[in-house]
């Protein structure tokens, strides 16, 4: 969702300002705008549209002096996108300009209360409420006006406030939403993620729920939110500048495309070790795995998709009861969990709302929850009972693709650890299935190299309207997120069926020139796949095959294109199967115009429900 940034320091606060926004631009990016102390007032300049408008108005940040602000670029909930929702929201008597990532639930409630009190609101959103009442709770202390105002206000936020009579501080308090503080040599920053400040400075604290930030020139000062002074940890940042650049790519999405060999080997490497699985600090024994009754996975979206997988590979190696559910319906659909059931949480973020509380929900009700994150720190890393990182670095594009590979790779680390612990299959199979994992990242970049083959197909059809992609078992998985990876950013309509559920309804709508993307890797079911690519083609629809080299002959019998993906073991074919559609979703995207980092109505970490 939205981006918030802040800075003090001896430099001009705005071009710092819009290069930490440049970075958070996939957050959000309907509008934007900065909040400086300025000659003895609060000065603020917002636009609706891209970062490039606001640069734009502020010729690069020259335009608007002083060393002290804040800045935001949006994802609308609250208002459409226009100049006045944009942020900073202001207070009426301009003391307060603040920042706002989150919703506030309750903010009609406010707005009618300050409203009958006499305070004129201007927009639309619910963020101007809470700079409203910081000036009407104001009474000469900043921190007790926060106090006050956190303690009324319903929801989610990350803010960033400055205050007219305070021109040497900046103000920060965070519930539910992500936000942290930079530690630098004589300047301290506040952002929604570190790669807004990884330029600047690797030091970083977490903000808490409800605990408040003072940055000054030379220090932060942090308090409870009963505003008694607490010390907060510093820590070192990993990830470096370069990770978070497009380094020589035209776009995030192709670069993290190509790092995915790389990126899986630091998943995998440090957990395979003299022929075993080793689960960094996990706390699942054998009797742990023995006990358990049931497992479900709960994310959304593609980290939803890498459970779809998931559920194949535990079934097939453990035999044990899996169930894979969407996180906003596992959370309102009281599920039945026990101290007998493990959670496995995906989420690249580690700050999506929905998978948040489905994390909270199997907490309440006792269940033990492992995480798959891959930002360390994050909300859902800290509170889940273990927590396993995919080594990705930071994924910028907002379509994920690296973060989907490796979440891949470390459901099958879980999936072996528990089939090793459990003794669950025979060793010569178990370390077959090990060396496999073993081969995933030089497995990658083979089936990477061939990037023509994908482009030219895509140059045949980027202008289609509707496409298909079918598979079974887990070429189905990866047909759900091939399907969602092309209509994220080359809004072409798609859909993801069973091949075996064709008949039931979707060949319907096969007509001449359909195109039917078929993964059929499964050497088990690819009679079946070639029986359901007769029944699409004999109504006229075009094929395009993804399959493994020894079942390319026949394949090609019936396709009228096709693509080769190394061979792995059956349950890790998706690893392999995706990234030429991933190549394809990008190259359609590219060729048809599209933004391909920030599709339209998308933002990377969708903080609010
Ligand atoms: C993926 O391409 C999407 N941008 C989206 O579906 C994403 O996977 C989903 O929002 C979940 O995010 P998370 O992994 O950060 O929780």
């Amino acid at each position: 969702m939205c981006g918030i940034v802040g800075y003090i320091g001896r430099e001009q606060a705005a071009p710092v300002l819009l290069n930490g926004l440049k970075r958070l631009e996939y957050r959000g990016y309907d509008s934007s705008g900065v909040a400086v102390h300025s000659d003895g007032s609060l000065r603020v300049v917002k636009a609706k549209g891209r970062l490039d408008v606001l640069d734009g108005l502020l010729e690069q940040g020259t335009k608007l002096p002083g060393t002290v602000g804040i800045g935001h670029t949006r994802w609308a909930t609250h208002g459409a996108p226009s100049d006045i929702n944009s942020h900073p929201q202001t207070s009426d008597g301009g003391l307060f300009a603040v920042v706002h990532n989150g919703i506030i639930e309750n903010y009609l409630h406010l707005k009618n209360h300050l409203t009958r009190r006499g305070v004129d609101f201007v927009s639309d959103t619910d963020t101007e409420v809470v700079a409203q009442m910081l000036e009407y709770y104001y009474k000469g202390d900043v921190l007790e006006a926060i106090r006050q105002v956190t303690e009324r206000v319903q929801g989610s936020y990350a803010l960033g406030i400055i205050c007219a009579d305070c021109p040497e501080k900046v103000f920060a308090v965070r519930k539910d939403s992500p936000l942290i503080v930079g530690l630098g040599e004589g300047e301290s920053f506040i952002a929604s993620d570190v790669t807004a400040i990884l330029s600047y400075t690797r030091r970083i604290c977490r903000l808490q729920d409800r605990e408040i930030a003072v940055l000054e020139q030379d220090r932060v000062s942090f308090y409870d939110p009963e505003l008694y002074p607490i010390e907060k940890p510093a820590e070192q940042v990993e990830w470096d500048v370069a990770s978070a650049e497009k380094g020589g790519y035209e776009h995030f999405m192709m670069k993290e495309i190509c790092e995915q060999p790389e990126a899986l080997r630091k998943t995998i490497s440090p957990r395979l070790q003299d022929g075993k699985v080793v689960l960094d600090d996990v706390c699942l024994s054998r009797e742990q795995i023995t006990r358990l009754s049931r497992v479900y996975i709960v994310a959304c979206g593609t980290s939803y998709h890498v459970g779809a997988v998931a559920k194949y590979a535990f079934e097939k190696l453990l035999r044990l009861p899996i169930e894979v559910d969407v996180a906003s319906e596992f959370r309102y659909r009281d599920p039945v969990l026990d101290e007998r059931t493990l959670v496995i949480i995906i989420s690249q973020s580690g700050e999506t709302a929905d998978t948040l509380a489905a994390l909270r929900e199997a907490k309440r009700q006792g269940a033990r929850t492992l995480a798959i994150v891959n930002v360390v720190g994050s909300t859902i890393a800290n509170e889940a009972n273990d927590v396993l990182y995919t080594w990705a670095g930071p994924e910028i594009a907002v379509a994920s693709t690296k973060a989907y590979s490796t979440q891949l790779a470390v459901v099958y680390l879980i999936a072996l650890y528990m089939a090793q612990e459990l003794q669950a299959l025979p060793p010569e199979e178990l370390d077959g299935y090990l060396q496999e994992l073993q081969r995933l990242p030089e497995l990658a970049e083979k089936c990477l190299e061939d990037k023509e083959t994908i482009q030219y197909f895509a140059s045949q059809y980027f202008n289609a309207k509707d496409m298909y992609f079918i598979g079974r078992n887990v070429d189905y998985a990866a047909s759900l997120e091939a399907s969602l990876k092309l209509k994220e950013i080359s809004y072409i309509h798609s859909e993801a069926y069973t091949a075996g559920e064709l008949k039931h309804g979707p060949i319907s709508l096969m007509e001449e020139g359909t195109l039917v993307i078929a993964i059929c890797t499964c050497r088990r079911l690819f009679e079946k796949m070639m029986a359901n690519i007769k029944e699409v083609k004999a109504r006229g629809a075009v094929v395009l095959g993804i399959t493994t080299q020894e079942l390319a002959d026949t394949l090609a019998q019936e396709a009228d294109w096709q693509f080769c993906v190394p061979r792995t073991a059956d349950f890790m074919l998706p690893s392999m199967s995706i990234l030429p559609l991933q190549l394809f979703a990008y190259y359609a995207a590219s060729m048809k115009g599209c933004d391909i980092d920030k599709p339209r109505n998308l933002a990377k970490s969708v903080t609010v429900e």
